[in-house]
């Protein structure tokens, strides 16, 4: 099926050590990579990897960094005809670290690069797609996005990732077909588990499937019925790192869904992919 997703793309630095560090102390990893990140990008790839066709529209400086992540991309068969480069600007960069004993990503991201805007996505082709996901930022320009995309004759579904609180995001839930909620954005809202999140953002999401990753406690949902379900997590037998278990998390239940499954069934698909992901180093 043919996915498109609007988001970030980032320059992912990752150093591997053993514990986490304190503060002021200087230590050596035990490894290192670099390479494409960012949310929306890294369920891109994944969802490739899973058979789909997939295009990003995002931003991207012109700097070597970016040169480095477009090149990632388009090994993972991710087309990028709708990003837009911003010259001189530079590409975000993440500076994580990944702590062998607990799995743990620590990320310190930084970001000088001008947001992809509604009259960028003007120009995409929304009849070539099955499915459109947003990562939920920039809200002015994310809901003229959403906005455009319903008014289209036949609209693709529409997913939305809520990953952190954000002033007025709650008003792009009204357009998602799916909401994909983070745990971080629970806390925010003071919510201590999955079902009082639902209970605070159904009267504002519509008829949208809620979805939300509850890290080692698994993930929820709930339909329109107001019902709610739990997967238990998946555990790998040694949790390596959690880097990106979120962005796994959404493509799989992305594709869950354009496979014809049922929320429940996509569901338990991405608890799956997100728990095998933590097992290993990097997204599969
Ligand atoms: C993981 C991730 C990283 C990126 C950071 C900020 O979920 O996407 O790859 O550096 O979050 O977007």
């Amino acid at each position: 099926m043919r996915v498109l997703a609007v988001g970030v793309a980032t320059l992912d630095i990752i150093n591997i050590v053993a514990t986490y560090p304190r503060e002021d102390d200087e230590l050596r990893a035990s490894a290192q990579r670099t390479g494409r990140g960012g949310n929306a990008a890294n369920t891109l790839v994944v969802l490739s990897r899973l058979g789909h066709d997939c295009s990003w529209a995002g931003m991207l400086a012109d700097d070597p960094a970016s040169h480095q992540v477009l090149q990632d991309l388009h090994e993972h068969q991710v087309d990028t005809r709708w990003v837009c480069v911003y010259p001189g600007g530079v590409t975000p960069t993440s500076c994580i670290l990944s702590s062998q004993a607990t799995g743990s990503r620590t990320i310190v991201h930084y970001r000088d690069l001008p947001e992809y805007e509604a009259a960028d996505f003007e120009a995409v082709d929304l009849a070539a797609f099955d499915w459109l996901h947003f990562e939920g930022r920039n809200v002015p320009s994310c809901e003229a996005m959403l906005k455009r995309v319903r008014q289209a004759p036949r609209p693709p579904a529409i997913s939305l990732e809520i990953e952190k609180p954000r002033e007025g995001i709650e008003r792009l839930l009204s357009f998602a077909d799916v909401a994909l909620l983070s745990r971080a954005y629970a806390i925010a809202r003071g919510c201590a588990d999955a079902e009082q999140l639902f209970k605070q953002v159904r009267p504002l999401a519509g008829s949208a499937v809620l979805f939300a990753a509850w890290g080692e406690a698994g993930g929820w949902l709930q339909a329109a019925d107001g019902v709610n379900h739990h997967q238990p997590a998946f555990r790998p037998p040694v949790v390596v790192d959690t880097l990106g278990a979120g962005d796994v998390f959404n493509a799989g239940v992305i594709h869950g869904l354009l496979e014809g499954g049922t929320p429940v069934e996509a569901l338990a698909t991405a608890v799956r992919l997100a728990g095998e992901k933590c097992g290993r180093q990097g997204l599969y």
